[in-house]
Order: C-alpha cells, then structure tokens, then sequence
C-alpha cells in the first residue's frame, strides 16, 4: 500500500497545479521586456526575450538577467561572452512577440537592428546596455547572468515608455494623476480662445512674444500665441523645470507628476533644487527661464518630430541645471530670456501659463520692472477672463 502523498499520479497532479499556481502568483509581478541580443560562432544575431533583466550593481555598473538552462540561445550568448540588452519600448510590442514566435533567422528580420562588438542593438530601444558576462550562477531550471556594462545609453526613442509585462499581457507605464481629461482641456481650450486677444494685444504693446499654455495627461499644449505665433499649437513633455507655474499652482498630484516626468526624461533631478526653484516661483508670482535654450531654439527641438529622445533628454538637462543655478543668482532677472506667470482659476489654481519672451535683451532692472507689470496686469486680466467663460 502506498502512504499519502507518495502517490506518483497525485505527486504529478499536485506538482501541475503548485506550477500553475507558482505562474498564476509571479504572474501579478510586472516585469520590463528585454531583448538579449549576440552572435553565434559564425557571427549571426541571436537573441531571446527575458523579463528578468535587472540592475544589479552601481559600482562597478552591473546587471543581471536569468536565462532557462534548456535555452539554445543562452548556450550560444554565454560561448559569445557578451550581449546587449535591449530595453523595449511599448512601441514594440509587435516585434516582441514576433521575435518570441520566430526561429532563426527570422527572429531578427523586423526592427532596426545595429552591430555592435557587443550584440545586435535596436536602434529606437528606450535604454540599451552593452555588457560582458562576468559570472554565471546555477540556480534551479535557470541560470543567474551577471554581466558588466561597458557601454549604455537611451535610443532614438520618441515616448520613452517602456513595455511592461503583467498577467501574461503587455501594457506600458503611466504616472499616477495623470490621466488626460478631454473635457477640462476643451475648457481650458475655450478659455485660451476667449482671451487670445488680449493676449496678443499685451504682445503688441510691449514688442514681445506671448503664449498661453495648459497642462494635459504628460503634456504641455501651448493653446494661443501673439502675432506669427498666433496659430501657434504645440506640446512638449510636462517636465520640471519647463512650465513651473503649472506645478508651483497645480494640484498635488500634478507637482508630482512634473518632478516624476523629468526624472523620467533625465534620469536624476537635483529635486532640492527643483523646490528651491517652486518656493522662489510662488513667493514672487512668477517664473523665469535663462539661456539660449528656450525660446526659439526650444521649440524648435520640441516641434522637430526628429528629434531623438536623447536629444530632448539633454534639453532638458540643461534647462534643468540652468534654473537651478540662477535661482540662488541676486540679479537673477538679468539672464532671464523668459518670463511665466499663472492665470488662476476661482480656487487659486493655475488653469493657464501666460508665457513671455523675446524681450531681448532687458536693459535694467526698471525695464524688468515694466515688462513684470504689464505681464503681471495681463494674467490678472486674463483671470477674470478665464472665470467668466
Ligand atoms: C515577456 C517574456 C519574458 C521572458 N522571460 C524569460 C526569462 O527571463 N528567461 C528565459 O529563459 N526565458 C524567458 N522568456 C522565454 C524566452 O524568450 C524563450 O523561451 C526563448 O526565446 C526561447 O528561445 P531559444 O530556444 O532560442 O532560447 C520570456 C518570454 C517572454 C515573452
């Protein structure tokens, strides 16, 4: 007679399920999609798609990732010594799963595949990372990988959200409280048209450029502008430092998701800085931009539908250190090439950003003086404006 428990075919059952189960509960763990990309012995790409890529080590810079022991592809990346890992945007879902269900050499005939000494790297990848496997671990049915980075970087990427897996499905990343609400921004859509033309009776008066804009979902929309910029419909990332008013007056969760979203676009943000910059903002009533960077040559990057990631990356790096290192700066008015104040809504919320600029260049600190007053008059006009609609 056999005892509980030492029946095969129950052992078997039992076993099935604890599996099923074991897939069921990691399955509610949301995991990154990473294509391992090598190259054979004879230098063909070979790659697989994991979702235990991780990072492992700052110093040294280390990662890691578990392949199945059973892989042909591992045996293949572990002889090759070296591979890059391809972090997928969620703009690839369709080559992921492509790439999944292909043998070779198919797998590798959709994307825009690179050679590097390290592995094939996909060109419009959010983040890749070129390594060297230092040390394999055995660790059950898996091995554990720890490589060192040589090279990484972010790719030619235009959202910069990454795929996610959870639940045997793909999705993506969004912030929370960030959700676009189609009818607030019709409203403020309404308003921005409401008021355009005093806005553009302020620019003509005192010779500068003036913007109105919003925040909607991740995005600033610029909704009205003055004279050439009249027709002017543009958006860029909601991203501190840019449109600090709407974060300084914004509800909490919108100052949160303006320091989240550059984290996001700049990896680390001084964010001592960045709330010395806010406190500034809401004890004076205004904020200002410094440097050759906006204006101009800003929209012209975040209009430019070319423009790389990387690139809007460093943009972004750059205005950041720029507002960070004038705000402790006396005369801090003297660099300015922008100036922002909120139009408010009844409840002391920024419903609209008047943006000024192309005031160059301010003669003093009364020339500075005149312009604030004019702008200061102008959001307080377009206050009462704005209610009313
Ligand atoms: C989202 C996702 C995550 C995966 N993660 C892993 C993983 O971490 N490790 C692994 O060995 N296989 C993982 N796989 C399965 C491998 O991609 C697949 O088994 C492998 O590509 C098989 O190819 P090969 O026989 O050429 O090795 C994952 C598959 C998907 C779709």
């Amino acid at each position: 007679m056999i005892a509980e428990g030492e029946d095969p075919a129950r052992e078997e059952a039992f076993g099935m399920a604890q599996r099923n189960w074991w897939r069921t509960v990691l399955g509610e763990y949301p995991t990154g999609v990473t294509i391992i990309g090598s190259f054979d012995e004879t230098g063909a790409a070979v790659g697989m798609v994991v979702g235990t890529f991780s990072a492992v080590s700052q110093d040294p810079p280390l990662v890691g990732f578990s392949p199945a022991r059973s892989s042909y592809t591992w045996d293949l990346v572990r002889r090759n010594g070296r591979f890059v890992a391809n972090v997928l945007g969620h703009e690839h879902e369709g080559l992921c799963r492509a790439f999944f269900a292909a043998g070779y050499p198919e797998r590798f005939a959709g994307g825009d595949w690179r050679r590097t000494p390290a592995g094939p790297r996909l060109g419009d990848a959010p983040v890749w990372f070129e390594c060297i496997i230092r040390e394999v671990h055995p660790a059950g049915d898996h091995d554990l990988v720890v490589a060192e980075v040589t090279e990484f970087g972010l790719g030619d990427h235009g959202a910069g959200m990454p795929l996610l897996f959870l639940n045997g499905g793909y999705g993506t990343f969004s912030a929370s409280g960030q959700a676009f609400d189609a009818q607030r921004f019709i409203d403020r859509l309404r308003m921005a048209d409401a008021v355009s033309d005093r806005v553009e009776r302020f620019a003509g008066e005192h010779g500068v450029r003036a913007l109105l804009a919003t925040v909607a979902g991740d995005s600033v929309c610029v909704l009205a502008g003055s004279g050439p910029y009249a027709g002017t419909r543009m958006s860029f990332p909601f991203a501190a430092p840019v449109a600090s008013t709407l974060a300084a007056w914004g509800a909490e969760e919108q100052y949160r998701a303006w320091l989240e979203n550059a984290r996001h676009l700049v990896g680390t943000v001084d964010r001592q800085g960045l709330v010395r910059v806010l406190d500034r903002v809401r004890e004076r009533g205004y904020a200002l931009s410094h440097g050759e960077l906006m204006g101009a040559e800003f929209d012209r990057v975040v209009t430019d539908p070319s423009t790389s990631r990387a690139q809007l990356s460093r943009l972004w790096q750059n205005t950041h250190r720029a507002s960070v290192r004038a705000v402790d700066r006396e005369e801090e008015h003297r660099t300015a090439t922008s100036i922002q104040l909120p139009v408010l809504d009844s409840s002391g919320h920024a419903v609209l950003e008047l943006v000024v600029e192309d005031f160059d260049p301010l003669p003093d600190r009364a020339g500075f003086e005149e312009l604030l007053a004019a702008a200061r008059s102008t959001a307080a006009e377009l206050h009462r404006a704005a209610v009313s609609v």
